[in-house]
């Protein structure tokens, strides 16, 4: 496995494997690796003759007052992960590499998609992925790209961007990776004491019941958002930011329920601002 942080290496060596007619398979991470990452992983191992795994801590994504600083990073233990799951290259490229003028211009999706839920509770957060995304898919110039079912939101929009951009790779979306019980495996799950990790069960616990709801007849979103909401203001160490029954398609609110609705939640434990989703 190589680890390469130099970006115009790193271009060189994808370009290679292009003329020799590789399949570039590419996973973007921010590191502190986990199951769901490595699920990517080895999907696209699976499907890929060469896989590239890049971890890079992305500064634009993060609003002021967010995580950044602390966001977890532990360089090593990636790397041992990333090599067990046979990854050809790691790319950490370097902030002042990747953003050499500083922090704009950026690329922005200008689209309802991105104004609303994650969205609309953290400005420029999408600007940022989207920025970064472009980046690496520039450089890296993969075949096929692996994103999470638990960012849903996240990979409509890259989806979109590649679109828009006649950017050639394919993006696949993975489903969620959960702990045992049912908490959606996250780098912020790092950040949970161990009375907030027992708290944070309840974000799975409110999909569930929604969705046995669902699947009893009810079909009001009316009745069954607040319902959810009930459940988690149980646990005293919850927060509710938001909860959404939408079109799994363009994320619009979903107020009767015919078809496959996505139910997604942003609900801080303590400090930490956790997100999850069921398509149901
Ligand atoms: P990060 O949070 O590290 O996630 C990297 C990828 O792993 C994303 O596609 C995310 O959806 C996926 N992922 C995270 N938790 C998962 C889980 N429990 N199950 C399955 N997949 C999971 O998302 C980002 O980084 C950044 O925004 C990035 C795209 C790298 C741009 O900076």
């Amino acid at each position: 496995m190589e680890v390469i942080e130099d970006i115009t290496l790193m271009k060189n060596c994808c370009r290679k494997k292009k003329l020799e007619k590789k399949k570039i398979g590419f996973v973007a991470t921010m590191g502190a690796l986990h199951e769901g990452h490595l699920s990517l992983i080895e999907r696209a191992r699976e499907s890929s003759d060469f896989v590239v795994v890049s971890i890079f801590v992305n500064p634009t994504q993060f609003g002021p007052e967010e995580d950044f600083k602390s966001y977890p990073r532990n360089l090593t233990m990636d790397l041992k992960l990333c090599q067990e799951q046979a990854v050809d290259v790691v790319f950490v490229p370097s902030e002042e590499k990747m953003y050499p003028e500083g922090f704009p211009p950026r690329v922005e999706v200008k689209d309802r998609l991105t104004e609303i839920l994650e969205g609309a509770s953290r400005p420029n957060h999408f600007g940022g992925v989207v920025t970064v995304v472009a980046k690496l898919f520039n450089i890296i110039l993969p075949d096929v790209s692996y994103f999470g079912e638990k960012d849903y939101q996240q990979a409509l929009v890259i989806k979109k961007m590649v679109k828009d951009l006649h950017m050639d790779v394919e993006i696949v979306l993975s489903p969620t990776v959960r702990e045992k019980d049912g908490l959606a495996c996250s780098s912020r799950n790092k950040y949970l004491t161990l009375e907030e990790r027992k708290a944070a069960k309840v974000l799975f616990k409110s999909l569930l019941a929604a969705k046995a709801a669902i699947e009893e007849g009810e079909k009001e979103s009316y009745r069954i958002i607040p319902s959810m909401e009930r459940l988690i203001k149980e646990e005293k160490l919850a927060k509710i930011d938001y909860i959404a029954i939408v079109d799994p398609e363009n994320l619009e609110k979903v107020e009767k329920i015919k078809d496959k609705v996505l139910i997604a939640l942003a609900v801080k434990i303590g400090k930490t601002r956790l997100i999850d989703n069921m398509l149901i």
